[in-house]
């Protein structure tokens, strides 16, 4: 592979290009008022004036350098390289040889005045083993990463878990179905907090329970590829939701005091058909039983009861004391909000709510799976506030996948990507114009990268990233997004 020197990158393709958005001369810091108005000059929705504003990645979609400084292998590398997997998925050896480029990376934050980085550190870096020595070297690259974030006034926000389990305890342990998984997690998590929270002040655990659960340890689409019994993964799920109490009190133990600690959760979001007051509780009702093997648990210390005679005989085994772990205090709840899963309706029967079946002309976006209805953006977070009284939400990831070929000029349109962001962002404003506590919002993502069981196919960047030659471009929604970030407003 022919990689770019810094200098030869320092003259990608360029803002310029990218319309009259990009060059705009309009003074920063317009738009700060966080009710909406029509201003006639374009921009119709503010922000709270402290709203943090940032792009999302994770280490193993975007790092690369996979036997680097001592990393271990992860089951993702596993599977990846399987050759079943490997034709169709490629693997993620390179992706966007972040390891080494990270600088230039930085810059394409700083270029967007995105204020906040959420990334994901890779256990297998820190515990080759998943337990026991840790690499010397394991945490050096970030220890570079957040003193480059930290120059550029860019705020960190590091996920301890995206999915890149360490082989050696999917060999050793079964990975997620043993209970000591969750402790060497906490484990791993302690001893990155006591190293990093000087320098890193909002800490997620886990990203998406109920993906990579669901996917890799009950389908089989993704790492580490496991068909369980239905007990078997009432189990995981228990397992996982152990894992985020036992990290959570392991970073206070660790960390510095005034650290910030919460899930980066892709709720099962709930949207009222028809927004009157019986269907809006019937939603609520919903919400919290959906979520009841996660965010509900480790909010409320309890598994619903629906959830309890859902599961029946498959039900987890747990204790009471394992209950109060989940339920640790934690200071944020990360939402990742990328579609809708249900409409619900109020209903007359056990559960008080009606799922209605999607249509089957019912639009999505370039990947079949991500339907559009901007209005989840409104309601998850309302849900989470409403429900459990949270004070403090972050959106850790919104974004979609755009086919985004590169027009006659070379430029990369992506004017679906904008929509739909614009229009995701659109009901964020409704919702913090209501006093929902949202602080912050991280667009998924900040360049196209190695999308899981999708490998490189679909794309999800702000910039574009060309594989062969690492050369990072920016699309027309990084403009959009630059706009938006500029005046604090959607745009
Ligand atoms: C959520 C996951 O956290 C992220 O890793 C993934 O790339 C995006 N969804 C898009 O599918």
């Amino acid at each position: 592979m022919s990689r770019l020197s810094r200098r030869q990158f320092g003259k990608i393709a360029g803002w310029a290009a990218l319309g009259p958005a990009a060059a705009s001369t309009e003074p920063a810091g317009a738009g700060t008022a966080q009710e909406s108005r029509f201003t006639g000059q374009g921009f119709i929705s503010g922000f709270p004036s402290d709203f943090l504003w940032g792009t999302a990645t994770s280490a193993y979609q975007i790092e690369g350098a996979v036997n680097e400084d001592g990393r271990g292998p992860s089951i993702w590398d596993s599977y990846t390289h399987r050759p079943e997997t490997s034709a169709e998925l490629g693997n993620a050896d390179v992706a966007d040889d972040h390891y080494h480029l990270y600088k230039d990376d930085v810059q394409l934050m700083k270029a967007l005045g995105a204020k906040a980085y959420r990334f994901s550190i890779a256990w297998p870096r820190v515990f080759p083993e998943g337990s026991g020595t840790p690499n010397p070297k394991g945490l050096d690259f970030y220890n570079r990463l957040l003193d480059e974030l930290l120059a550029n006034d860019i705020e960190p926000f590091a996920t301890m878990y995206h999915w890149d389990l360490p082989q050696a305890l999917q060999d050793r342990l079964g990975g997620w179905i043993s209970r000591d998984t969750a402790n060497a997690f906490a484990d791993y998590a302690g001893h990155v907090a006591e190293r990093l929270t000087d320098r890193v002040r909002h800490i997620c655990t886990i990203n998406e329970c109920a993906r990579f659960v669901h996917l890799g340890y009950g389908l089989g689409l993704d790492a580490p590829g496991l068909k369980l019994s239905r007990a078997e993964l009432n189990q995981v799920r228990h397992n996982v939701a152990l894992a985020q109490g036992l990290s959570v009190q392991a970073i206070r133990a660790h960390g510095r005091t005034g650290t910030k600690v919460g899930p980066a959760e892709n709720i099962v979001i709930c949207i009222p058909a028809i927004e009157t007051p019986a269907n809006i509780r019937a939603a609520e009702i919903a919400t919290r039983e959906l979520n009841a093997a996660y965010l509900t648990v480790m909010l409320e210390g309890e598994y619903a009861e629906g959830y309890l005679a859902r599961v029946g005989k498959d039900a987890p085994s747990y204790t009471a004391r394992d209950l109060s772990i989940i339920s640790s205090q934690i200071d944020f709840v990360g939402l990742n909000v990328y579609r809708p899963d249900h409409y619900v309706v109020a209903a007359d029967n056990d559960r008080g709510f009606t799922l209605i079946p999607f249509p089957a002309s019912f639009p999505h976006m370039d990947s079949a799976w991500l339907r559009i209805a901007p209005e989840a953006m409104y309601w998850a977070p309302r849900h989470v506030a409403k429900l459990w009284g949270v004070k403090s939400i972050y959106i850790s990831e919104n974004g979609t996948s755009a086919t985004d070929e590169p027009a006659a000029d070379g430029n990369f349109y992506d004017l679906d990507r904008i929509m739909y962001l614009r229009n995701h962002l659109l009901h964020l404003q409704r919702a913090t114009s209501e006093g929902i506590p949202v602080s912050g919002y991280f667009v998924w993502s900040l360049m196209d990268n190695f999308e899981w069981s999708d490998g490189f196919q679909k794309r999800y960047g702000l910039y574009n990233v060309d594989f062969d030659t690492q050369r990072r471009t920016p699309k027309l929604s990084a403009s959009f997004y630059r706009e938006i970030i500029r005046h604090n407003a959607v745009v």
